[in-house]
C-alpha cells in the first residue's frame, strides 16, 4: 500500500521511524513526503526512509504537489492543527478521496469539525477514513468500540484526555509549581509555545466533541462543550486536595440525553459536554491516572462500565495508532491500490 505522508514533523518522523523499523514485516511504501516550509519528495518507486530521517530539508523546492496528483493509495494527514477550522487538513482530506485515497489522520480538527463532509466524501469513493490518534494517541476508543461494543450504545463518557493540564494538576499534588509543571511540559514539546489551548479546555472541548459525535452520534462543536480553565488557583486546590488524600483531575464528561426518533428519522443525540477540575476520590477509577497519562471510562447499556488507561505515552504511541488505522486498512482486500490509478 503506497502512502503519501502530508505533514514531516513529531508525528510524520516518529511514523516514518516506525514503518522504517518494521519494514520487513509491513506492507507499506512511502511515496510522498510534502511539508509546508521545508520542501517534498515525491517518488512513485518508494521513498528510502532512513535518508530522509537524516534530512532537516527535503531536496524538493517550489510549490507543493497537490494532494490529488500524489502516487498513493492512502493519504496521512499528519499537518498542524487548526482547532477553529480543521483547515486546510480538511480540504487536503477531501482532495484525497476525490483521487481514491483513503485517508488516516491524528488532526483533531478536520474530524471535530468537518466529519460529515468527510464521511460523506469516503463513503461516495467506497474508501476508509480512519482517526484512532486524534483523541489520546494509541489508548483504543474508536477500535475499542469497533471491536468490542457492536450493538451496545454508549450512554456517558469520563476521560482524562489532556496530558498537559493533568501532569500540571498532577505535580501540583506533588507540591510543584504551576508555572514550572507548564515549563516542563513546553521544554517536552507535549505542551505549545502557547498553551492557552490546552489552559482553557480547546483541545480536551475538541476531543469531547470526536468523542460525542463518533461513539454516541451527537452532532456538537467544540464550542458547545462547556470549559473551565486550568489556573495557577486551580494547581493551588490541587496540592490542597491532595493533602486530604483526594486528587484533582482535569475531566472531559459527557452525558447523552435519551434518543427520540421525529418522524421515522433517528435524531442526534443529545448530549451534555463539559471540561473542567473534578475532585476525585480514591476509589475513583481515573484517580490513579497520573502525570502525562491519559484515561476513558465508557458507561455502556449492554456492556457496563468499561476503563481504558495509556500511561504516560510520548509521540511514538500516536505513531502507533496510526499505523494500526493503516493496517486495518492494508487488510482489506480492496484497499491494494486505487480504483482511478494513474500511469
Ligand atoms: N505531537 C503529538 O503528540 C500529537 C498527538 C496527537 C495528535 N497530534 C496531531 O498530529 C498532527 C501533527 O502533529 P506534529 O506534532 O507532528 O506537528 P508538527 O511537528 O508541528 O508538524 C506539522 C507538519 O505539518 C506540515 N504542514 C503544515 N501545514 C502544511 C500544509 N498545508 N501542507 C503540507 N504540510 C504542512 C509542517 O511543515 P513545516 O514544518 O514545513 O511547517 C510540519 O511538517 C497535528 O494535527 C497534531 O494536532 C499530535
Amino acid at each position: 500500500v503506497r502512502l503519501a505522508l502530508l505533514g514531516f514533523g513529531n508525528v510524520g518522523r516518529a511514523l516514518a521511524r516506525l514503518l522504517h523499523d518494521r519494514s520487513a514485516a509491513l506492507p507499506f511504501r512511502v511515496t510522498a513526503i510534502v511539508t509546508a516550509r521545508h520542501g517534498w519528495w515525491v517518488d512513485p518507486r518508494g521513498l528510502e526512509l532512513a535518508q530522509v530521517l537524516r534530512l532537516e530539508e527535503l531536496p524538493s523546492r517550489g510549490p507543493r504537489p497537490t494532494v490529488g496528483s500524489l502516487p498513493a493509495d492512502a493519504l496521512v494527514e499528519l499537518t498542524t492543527l487548526d482547532p477553529r477550522t480543521g483547515q486546510p487538513a480538511a480540504d487536503h482530506m477531501l482532495e484525497a478521496f476525490r483521487a481514491g485515497m483513503h485517508v488516516v489522520t491524528a488532526n483533531k480538527g478536520p474530524i471535530a469539525l468537518h466529519l460529515a463532509d468527510l464521511r460523506a466524501a469516503a463513503f461516495a469513493s467506497a474508501r476508509e477514513l480512519r482517526f484512532e490518534a486524534t483523541v489520546s494517541d494509541c489508548l483504543p476508543v474508536f477500535d475499542l468500540a469497533r471491536a468490542a461494543l457492536p450493538h451496545a450504545e454508549i450512554h456517558a463518557i469520563r476521560g482524562i484526555v489532556s496530558s498537559t493540564t493533568n501532569h500540571i494538576l498532577s505535580s501540583a499534588a506533588r507540591g510543584i509549581a504551576f508555572a514550572d509543571a507548564l515549563a516542563e511540559a513546553q521544554r517536552l514539546g507535549i505542551a505549545e509555545a502557547d498553551p492557552t489551548n490546552d489552559l482553557e479546555g480547546w483541545d480536551a472541548a475538541v476531543k469531547a466533541t470526536i468523542l460525542a459525535n463518533v461513539l454516541m452520534d451527537a452532532d456538537i462543536r467544540p464550542a458547545d462543550v462547556m470549559r473551565e480553565t486550568i489556573s495557577e488557583a486551580t494547581g493551588l486546590e490541587a496540592m490542597r486536595v491532595a493533602r486530604e488524600g483526594g486528587r484533582v483531575r482535569p475531566l472531559i464528561e459527557i452525558h447523552a440525553r435519551p434518543r427520540r426518533t421525529h418522524a421515522h428519522h433517528l435524531e442526534p443525540t443529545e448530549v451534555k459536554a463539559s471540561f473542567g477540575p473534578r475532585h476525585l476520590d480514591a476509589l475513583d477509577p481515573l484517580y490513579a491516572v497520573d502525570g502525562w497519562s491519559m484515561a476513558l471510562e465508557l458507561d455502556t447499556d449492554l456492556a457496563g462500565r468499561i476503563v481504558v488507561q495509556l500511561h504516560a505515552p510520548h509521540v511514538e504511541q500516536v505513531a502507533y495508532a496510526v499505523l494500526t488505522d493503516l493496517l486495518d486498512i492494508a487488510s482489506a482486500p480492496r484497499s491494494r491500490s486505487r480504483r482511478t490509478d494513474r500511469p
